[in-house]
């Protein structure tokens, strides 16, 4: 395959985005200690950097999901790769991913969340294509809407590959 990689959003615009999402939530958790839940791979770059920036007495989870695989569509199954160990009972959850895209995949986990009985669910997505969208989904804290695109980068990977750029950038070709 030939292809051309384009910056779409720098690094810099990320952090500054990042900042600006922790101050969101920096506020309302105010007093409260938040479990953030991370859906592998795709979240951990955004993860790392906006953790470090809230400041609140938070706990770190992560859950594995999967429905890309090496294509760069969704099959529209997810599957739970690696299962929650956290308590979910009475904590304030906030899960955080990295691209809300149909939202097979997060509307998934919010379901299965929901079901332990969190005192609070809420999501922060760095990005979201609402033009690929097929389940409904309600972002608490967003970074970028992006175009129909596909994005890689910051986490973002296409095939496993890319996940290492500083920027998010598309792929043409
Ligand atoms: C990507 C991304 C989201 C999901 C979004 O994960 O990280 O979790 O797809 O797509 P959806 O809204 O259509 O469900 P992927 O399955 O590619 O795994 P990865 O994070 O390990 O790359």
């Amino acid at each position: 395959m030939t292809y051309q990689l384009k910056i779409l959003i720098t690094s810099d615009e990320i952090r500054n985005a990042v900042a600006r999402l922790a101050g969101e939530i920096r506020k309302d958790y105010e007093g409260k200690q938040p479990l953030l839940i991370g859906i592998l791979k795709g979240s951990f770059v955004f993860m790392a950097d906006l953790i470090r920036r809230l400041d609140l007495p938070l706990e770190v989870y992560f859950v594995a999901l999967s429905s890309y695989g090496a294509a760069k569509e969704t099959s529209g199954k997810v599957r739970v790769v690696q299962g929650l160990r956290a308590l979910i009972r009475g904590r304030d959850v906030l899960v955080i991913e990295d691209i809300v895209d149909t939202g097979t995949s997060i509307s998934f986990l919010l379901d299965y969340l929901r079901k332990k009985k969190p005192a609070s669910l809420r999501l922060c997505s760095l990005t979201d294509k609402p033009s690929r969208r097929r389940v409904p989904v309600s972002i608490d804290y967003l970074g970028f809407t992006l175009p129909d695109k596909f994005i890689v980068g910051y986490g973002l990977d296409w095939n496993e590959k890319f996940r290492y750029l500083p920027n998010l950038c598309f792929l043409e070709g």
